[in-house]
């Protein structure tokens, strides 16, 4: 039987959330900012988080942290039907948010940005992680996967063409970091104790060295190129058995400016949106 949860089934909430399905939001990062909406989000930082606005050196990272604060608050306040400014935040020792209030609420989350893009991801009481990167970036991937990557991940880099590489790299890289970020254990998780393994015709798997992961067919790992700029991964612990339902939002938090779409299942769990 499908469970649905029962802090969306309420007459306040407008958005519901069941078991098998996922829910992604991005929030882009305005050209050119308005004051009202500038201010709003201003106003809903806790004193923790305007400490941490004003430690940012440059005007852009300010932003995106604003933005992002300000994406978190409104998503989850959908799903639970309460005002964004009512919702109280904990982190783990390793930094991975959750909700503190309303307690023992189901709605699992996670978030990432780069320049640019805020996202946020949302699971029904399972483990799950998003990382965002620009495709615009230019890292060294040589070094980076010597350092972080399992010897089989870097030894598949390597055949990859170098007109792909890059591209290559970024999806890997995602894949990993949403991994990590999902399990919230940061960088206490040893990055060769779990393989990501690429296929050409079926999504990424996971293989543990280690058996604090758990059972490596519960993971299932969803990747979405949005516009020209972005990449995004996703780790979701469920069984890649059951059905799993994935929606694809754009919002301007704490404005109505929302469009969403249901990205419909294919067998590489790889979706293109170009705009929503
Ligand atoms: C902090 C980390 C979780 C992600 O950092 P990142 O990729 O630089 O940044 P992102 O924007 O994707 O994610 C940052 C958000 O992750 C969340 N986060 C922080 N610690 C987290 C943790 N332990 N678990 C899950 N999420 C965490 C926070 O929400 C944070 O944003 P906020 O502080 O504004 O709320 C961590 O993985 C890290 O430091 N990585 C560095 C690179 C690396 O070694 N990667 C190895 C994988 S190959």
């Amino acid at each position: 039987m499908r469970k649905v949860n029962q802090f969306v089934d309420t007459k306040i909430a407008a958005l519901r959330l069941s078991e098998n399905q996922v829910d992604i939001w991005c929030a882009r990062l305005p050209a050119v900012w308005d004051d009202g909406l500038f201010h709003s989000y201003c106003e809903i930082l806790t004193s923790e988080e305007s400490e941490r606005y004003t430690r940012f050196a440059f005007e852009n990272d300010r932003r995106q942290f604003l933005l992002t604060r300000a994406l978190e608050r409104d998503v989850l306040s959908r799903y639970l039907g309460v005002e964004p400014a009512a919702l109280e935040f904990t982190r783990n020792e390793f930094g991975k948010p959750a909700l503190a209030e309303p307690s023992g609420c189901p709605i699992t989350y996670s978030l990432s940005h780069t320049k640019g893009l805020s996202v946020c991801a949302v699971a029904f009481e399972q483990m799950i992680g998003v990382d965002v990167e620009s495709l615009q970036r230019t890292p060294s991937h040589r070094d980076i996967s010597k350092r972080f990557f399992a010897a089989p991940e870097a030894a598949y880099l390597e055949t990859i063409d170098e007109g792909q590489k890059r591209a290559e790299f970024i999806r890997l890289w995602t894949l990993k970091e949403a991994f990590v970020k999902a399990r919230g254990l940061g960088l206490s998780i040893p990055l060769n104790s779990f393989e990501i393994k690429m296929y050409p015709d079926r999504p990424p798997w996971v293989f543990f060295s280690d058996e604090v992961h758990g059972h490596e067919a519960d993971w299932r790992f969803l990747q979405i190129r949005f516009g020209h700029s972005f990449h995004i991964a996703i780790a979701l612990n469920k069984p890649k058995s059951k059905e799993l339902a994935v929606r694809f939002s754009t919002i301007t938090p704490l404005t109505e400016e929302r469009a969403s779409l249901i990205l419909e299942s294919n067998g590489l769990n790889t979706w293109v949106v170009e705009e929503v």
